[in-house]
């Protein structure tokens, strides 16, 4: 695997072969494999999460990273981020971690590079979110969930969600059979995606479910008028002890984050056990380290 753009490129075995390493890191065993590696990030959106994780992982492998702020890059002179980004390799770049609004940017970009150059997708418009992803099967995972039995309820704005789409897919791949996607009729999908149900009610959707994953609205996303009707419906989309209590027993709440804190999630639950919001983070670093060795072909 050159780049990571998509999450259709993992297969069930490269999951796995994934957590073997993330379980190392995990536990802070790790050397400076990357050493002499150059790395840059380019995030042409906002980020706190992939960013900062991005840039620690690769550091604690010890590469060099290089944070290429786009307001001051020569994108704003018009560049292309194609340019700009085989420029960086010209000095000698190993990996560029993208994100743009630009759905499929990052795979056109990597269609154009030479073949020692990695670019990972770092989350593209509403396509694609895949380390994301990767992070949340792994929180799953790591309750020590049996990927073939659980029931998984995705709730929000999952049609302009980036990371909904990733972790269908992943979920798939692992042999999820029950993902369900719970989302306010406003922002709704016409029909669930092929071996998804959909609900528009929440209690039903969340029935009897392991793994509740809350989304955030994609308000940036969204016209006005849209974005006004969104926010109405979605006080009825907020998971609350009331919803947890229509779960299955041992539900564990996730979220990608960035939270609107009391609008996807009830605040009363923030701090539960049962929220695995910061564990999501925490495991972050350590996927992305697993991910990079990865993609680098790093053997030691
Ligand atoms: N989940 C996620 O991508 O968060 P950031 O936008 O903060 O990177």
């Amino acid at each position: 695997m050159q780049h990571l753009l998509t999450m259709d490129q993992f297969s069930c075995k490269d999951f796995f072969k994934l957590t073997t390493k993330a379980d190392k890191y995990l536990k802070g065993d790790y050397k400076k494999i990357l050493q002499g590696v150059d790395i840059a990030t380019l995030f042409c959106e906002p980020s706190t999460r992939s960013r900062i994780s991005y840039t620690l992982a690769a550091s604690r492998l010890g590469a060099n990273v290089i944070d290429l702020k786009q307001d001051y890059s020569a994108v704003q002179k018009g560049e292309t981020i194609t340019d700009t980004i085989n420029t960086l390799h010209a000095m000698g770049f190993g990996g560029v971690i993208l994100r743009h609004s630009e759905p499929g940017l990052p795979g056109r970009v990597a269609e154009s590079v030479s073949n020692n150059l990695h670019i990972i997708n770092a989350g593209d418009g509403c396509h694609q979110h895949p380390t994301q992803a990767l992070l949340d099967a792994y929180t799953i995972y790591k309750q020590n969930f049996d990927f073939k039995s659980i029931s998984i309820a995705i709730v929000g704005d999952v049609l302009r969600s980036r990371v909904a789409r990733s972790q269908v897919e992943i979920f798939q791949t692992l042999g999820v059979k029950d993902i369900r996607l719970v989302v306010p009729k406003v922002v709704s999908l016409k029909q669930a995606k092929p071996g998804t149900q959909l609900f528009n009610n929440l209690l039903e959707g969340v029935s009897g479910v392991n793994v509740i994953i809350a989304l955030r609205g994609q308000l940036e996303r969204m016209n006005r008028v849209l974005a006004e009707r969104y926010l109405a419906e979605s006080t009825n989309f907020i998971i609350n002890e009331k919803v947890m209590a229509y779960a299955a027993s041992n539900v564990i709440l996730m979220h990608p984050g960035p939270m609107n804190s009391g609008d996807e999630i009830d605040r009363s639950l923030i701090n539960d056990k049962r929220c695995l919001v910061l564990q999501q983070v925490e495991y972050g670093v350590a996927v992305r380290m697993a991910l990079l060795e990865m993609l680098f072909h790093v053997k030691h």
